[in-house]
């Protein structure tokens, strides 16, 4: 049997990983899997994190099965950090998820399953997992234009003129917020126009929301996540709690269906459940558990809220300091858009050429199609990356 296997494509950003792990040269920067780093390079566990183990590790008193769809206390909890009041409760349907790629995967099966024809829009580009998954269940995609290469921000007249091609019954895959790889994002006025589209021609948006916090801010980055949610007949959201609470491996994630339609609840939500049975059974639930700890006590809440913004600032700063110093070398605006992107990526917009020479030559680690995570840089690598770019001619 196994002589049968194929191999199968390798996963770019996992590759990336692998090779930086093996380069010896000390003077090599990480800017490839987007986890977050601070100042010294470490993945820290956040304050509110260590508090709720801590304190789980004390009170917990069995580890016996919770739900097919987790605790619907967390559910409760990212409902309304995710949504706040933009929706009835009573209209989300919502299961616990390994992580938001969990989520996203169940999500695609549920979208198979209830519409077999169904189509699904992905932004050109978009996190390269969602195309595989995509593919591997043998759904259709369309991808539509997103990036401009030229200004490095939304090609927002090219992705409306191509979404006008939905039919009845498509999903259009959307970004929350933080878009994953470019760093380039819709403004609410755009959304708003998104979502008309997409209602006038019966299609249904799936938001996968991973960054929350990263961007603007925890409420201003759920704000297009609200629009959508409030705007439409039905939608998917699938969230992550990876980043925002730092928890990556812990695999914590929530995919909601939303319906306007209260009858649908009961049964979207024994779907959601019957999916999770027929692929893992439980959800992970010590990351969701932490996660609802943190939500619910309001020193804990605050805490974490106040370290998510740090970091929020920090890549923000970042930001800055990388447009200010390629400003300074090149004597022109033309990386003005690195301070404007948001979230922990922008695309460079260099060639995969180039993005293999600064590989070899200077030992800088950025996904092929010059996608940088922000948060791999710090005060001393900025200038030195600053100085790689203009040398192999970004
Ligand atoms: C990324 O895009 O780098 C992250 O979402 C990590 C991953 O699993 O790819």
């Amino acid at each position: 049997m196994f002589e049968k296997l194929k191999a199968q494509p390798a996963d770019k950003i996992l590759m990336l990983m692998q090779m930086y792990r093996e380069d010896p040269r000390d003077t090599k920067i990480d800017l490839g899997v987007g986890v977050y780093k601070n100042a010294e390079g470490v993945t820290p566990v956040m304050r509110a994190i260590k508090a709720a183990e801590h304190r789980l590790w004390e009170e917990q008193q069995t580890k016996a099965y919770v739900g097919l769809a987790g605790d619907p206390a967390f559910s409760d909890a990212m409902i309304q950090l995710i949504l706040a009041d933009a929706v009835p409760r009573n209209n989300v349907a919502a299961a616990a998820t390994p992580g938001g790629t969990g989520a996203v995967r169940q999500a695609f099966e549920l979208i198979q399953m209830a519409n077999p024809d169904a189509r699904v829009f992905v932004s050109n580009p978009t996190w390269p997992n969602h195309l595989s998954i995509l593919n591997y269940l043998g759904i259709e995609t369309v991808s539509y234009r997103y990036f401009d290469a030229e200004t490095r921000g939304v090609d927002f007249e090219g992705m409306l003129a191509d979404l006008k091609g939905v039919r009845r019954g498509d999903v259009v895959l959307l970004h929350g917020c933080c878009h994953n790889p470019t760093g380039a994002n819709l403004n609410l006025v755009e959304w708003a126009a998104v979502i008309d589209v997409l209602n006038a021609a019966g299609a249904i948006p799936m938001v996968d929301i991973a960054y929350q916090g990263f961007g603007d801010g925890l409420e201003a980055d759920a704000e297009a996540t609200r629009l959508v949610a409030s705007s439409v007949p039905e939608c998917l959201i699938a969230a992550s709690c990876s980043k925002n609470f730092g928890i990556y491996r812990e695999r914590t994630g929530l995919l909601m269906a939303i319906s306007q339609d209260t009858s649908a609840h009961a049964l979207n939500q024994d779907t959601l459940a019957f999916l999770n049975r027929q692929n893992f059974s439980f959800p992970p639930d010590h990351g969701a558990r932490l996660v609802t700890m943190i939500l619910n006590d309001a020193d804990l809440r605050a805490d974490w809220a106040r370290e998510l913004e740090d970091v929020r600032l920090s890549m923000l700063s970042l930001r800055q300091d990388l447009a200010d110093e390629l400003q300074r070398l090149t004597g022109s605006d033309r990386f003005a858009f690195l301070a404007q992107h948001r979230g922990m990526f922008s695309r460079l917009g260099a060639s995969p050429e180039l993005v293999e020479q600064l590989r070899t030559q200077h030992g800088i680690y950025m996904i092929g199609d010059s996608r940088m995570n922000i948060a791999g840089l710090n005060a001393k690598t900025i200038p030195i990356l600053a100085r790689a770019i203009v040398d192999v001619g970004v």
